[in-house]
């Protein structure tokens, strides 16, 4: 069935997203504008500068995004937006954004788990997966693995224990010098990396169970770079060895909870899912063991406005919504 279209938007970090879906015809347009030159220059994001980017950017890409669209603001069905968790003060400008917005145009409004969002995001390709499926949600905040029964029926299979999988990219990339974001850096330099040079240990996978924890694998990157000679073949040999210890770390667990829960379907999503060597490794094994791997395409891995309008607009539709009051939740459990 045809809907009206959602206008969904993202800000609870560095990137101000902006979408806009309506079911039955899909991902009308969407719109993205990262602040990451605008943090690079404190090596992180500094969140009062991200809450004042959003404020600058989000109604003009808004504007932007419904005229790719083709939709204008009273054709909107509802409005969503990220409600956390995240930075307060970034999630605060699109929540106070979107509601005032829905307020205006006398619509409903929703906030969105960003979790969920990037839990959904593969939906947004064609041939979407149905549930049940296995969903690997790694991100720069987050690793988990998560049981999806339903849209909004979720169950915690796995967590980290420590640092998520993106933020460890992160600071190994920081302590053997690369330029913020490190991650995607890390992972470029990983390509110029020779095998075997390097090996570093796969974290929890000699006892059962679908916790991570990759504090430790840090410190054994550390230790190795300081013992080194520090030459530029050395930094792309260690990063190689990281990104194949974590790469590996995170197929064993997904393999498991695919056997635990008898899933046949495995959802990777988040920003570690744009990463080359994960993607290749989970679909070779998908096609060695039977089981379909579902990603994102790249741009809907990291953070973006379609997730949360696609997660909005299949919560709306289920009849949910939010109230007048504007909250938004930094720690949020999905
Ligand atoms: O989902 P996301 O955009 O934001 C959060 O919700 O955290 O994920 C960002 C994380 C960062 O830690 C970044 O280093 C990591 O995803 N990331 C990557 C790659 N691209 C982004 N990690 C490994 N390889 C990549 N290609
Ligand atoms: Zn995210």
């Amino acid at each position: 069935t045809l809907s009206k279209p959602v206008l969904g938007i993202e800000s609870s970090c560095d990137e101000t997203g902006v979408a806009v879906y309506a079911a039955g015809r899909g991902l009308l347009a969407h719109r993205l504008y990262s602040q990451v030159r605008l943090h690079a220059a404190y090596g992180g994001v500094v969140p009062e500068l991200a809450s004042r980017d959003h404020v600058r950017k989000l109604l003009p890409l808004a504007r932007e995004t419904l005229a790719a669209a083709g939709v204008g603001l009273r054709e909107l069905g509802g409005v969503a937006y990220t409600a956390g968790p995240g930075l307060v003060g970034a999630l605060l400008v699109g929540a106070a954004c979107a509601r005032t917005l829905a307020w205006a145009l006398e619509v409903p409004a929703i906030g969105v788990h960003h979790m969920e969002g990037h839990l959904l995001a593969p939906l947004l390709e064609p041939d979407p997966p149905a549930p049940p499926f296995v969903a690997l949600l790694v991100s720069g905040g987050h690793s988990m693995l998560v049981h999806v029964a339903g849209i909004g029926r979720y169950r915690l299979l796995g967590d980290t224990l420590d640092d998520a999988a993106g933020e460890a990219f992160d600071k190994t990339a920081k302590l053997m010098g690369l330029p913020y974001p490190g991650g995607p850096a890390l992972a470029r330099l990983a390509e110029q990396g020779r095998a075997g040079v390097y090996r570093f240990a796969r974290p929890m996978t000699d006892r059962p169970g679908l916790d991570f924890s990759f504090s430790g694998l840090k410190t054994q990157v550390l230790l190795a770079w300081q013992a080194s000679d520090r030459s530029e073949q050395t930094r792309a040999d260690i990063a190689r060895a990281f990104e194949e210890a974590i790469v590996e770390t995170l197929t064993i667990k997904c393999r498991r909870a695919l056997a635990a829960t008898g899933a046949h379907t495995l959802v990777i999503a988040g920003g570690v899912g744009a990463n080359r060597r994960l993607r290749e490794q989970l679909a070779e094994a998908g096609a060695r063991e039977g089981f379909r791997a579902c990603f994102p395409r790249l741009e809907f891995c990291t953070d973006n406005g379609a997730m949360i309008a696609l997660a909005g607009a299949l919560r709306l539709a289920a009849g949910q919504h939010a109230d007048a009051a504007i909250r938004v939740f930094p720690r949020w459990e999905l």
